[in-house]
């Protein structure tokens, strides 16, 4: 694929990746546009599930943070999602105009029943469960939340994959009409794609989510439904997927695709492999600025270290 540019988003990192006057300044910018202090009415989570009643959903005790939850306004308030536009804090109010219903997933491939899966009826299907989770960032920024969703395993009992299936591939939306970076940021390679081996998308960290902080998730952090692999580098965590593809071959990537030599498949969590341009080996809390030390793995080794190692 040609590219008109080499993408800029993640040069801005470096700067603001480990620097607490940088994100002093940005905390001194959000009081500034008077957001700071804005109140739980101002997130608008979309209007699906809440109306069924499905959150807040019973906390699962099994997953336990080290860390505090992160503040909602900023989780919510900072965040990735290209299709709309390369500033964290202008996604937020970039996303009126995406309609996040009616949803449907199509699940093709490597499968005994390839189908078009309605969400709302996959939502009275299967149990959803809050669980708290870090996130970690390539930009070597972290926050911690409340997820709400279901293994992704529970989706991929559903369709019954082939024994040749090795790889799933999840797609984003494409509606250039609804979200303003498929228009202008022309260089990428929309839809956004991502990829898991089989064994990735099994392992019971790998979440489906629908949900954060007790409602649905916002549109800005993928809503009506997006995956959370926190033992990766953020990236990998695809948001408002439409797509689901079980594939022999190893799926390309869109990051690798914008950008081979910074972005990799597998892309785990590892503070001893530095990024090309800036280090790994600690991370900026996005709502206190406090640097932390980043973990191996993401701090889930004994989950999935299993997983990478060689026989
Ligand atoms: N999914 C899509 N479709 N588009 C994106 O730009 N950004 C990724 C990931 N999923 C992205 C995406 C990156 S780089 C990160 S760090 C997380 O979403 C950010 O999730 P958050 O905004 O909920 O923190």
């Amino acid at each position: 694929m040609a590219y008109l540019k080499i993408p800029k988003g993640w040069e801005i990192p470096e700067r603001e990746a480990t620097s607490e006057a940088a994100f002093l300044n940005r905390r001194k910018f959000l009081a500034a546009m008077g957001i700071g202090a804005i109140g739980a009415t101002a997130i608008l989570p979309h209007p699906l599930a809440a109306a069924d009643a499905l959150y807040p959903a019973k906390r699962n005790p099994a997953y336990k943070l080290d860390r505090p939850i992160t503040d909602e306004q900023f989780a919510t308030r900072y965040n990735n999602f290209y299709e709309f536009t390369e500033q964290k804090e202008g996604v937020w109010k970039l996303v009126d105009d995406f309609k996040p219903e009616p949803w449907t997933i199509d699940v093709s491939g490597l499968v005994r029943k390839p189908q078009k899966l309605d969400l709302d009826k996959v939502l009275r299907q299967i149990p959803l469960e809050e669980r708290l989770y870090r996130h970690r960032c390539v930009e070597a920024w972290s926050m911690a939340v409340p997820w709400t969703g279901f293994p992704f395993k529970a989706l991929i009992d559903l369709v019954e994959p082939k024994s040749e299936a090795k790889y799933v591939r999840l797609v984003t939306f494409f509606r250039p009409s609804q979200a303003p970076g498929q228009r202008t940021l022309l260089h990428y390679p929309w839809p956004y794609y991502e990829g898991l081996t089989m064994a990735e998308a099994m392992n019971e960290l790998t979440f489906l989510v629908t949900g954060m902080y007790g409602h649905a998730v916002p549109k800005q952090n993928g809503a009506p439904i997006r995956l959370v692999v926190p033992w990766k580098y953020g990236f990998k965590s695809i948001k408002s997927i439409v797509a689901i593809e079980f594939t022999s071959e190893q799926p390309r990537t869109f990051w690798n695709d914008a950008v081979p030599s910074e972005y990799h498949f597998l892309a785990n969590v590892n503070p001893k492999v530095p990024h090309p341009r800036w280090s790994q080996a600690t991370e900026r809390v996005i709502d206190t600025g406090k640097i932390r030390p980043t973990l191996m793995y993401n701090g889930y080794g004994s989950y999935v270290a299993s997983l990478y190692e060689k026989t």
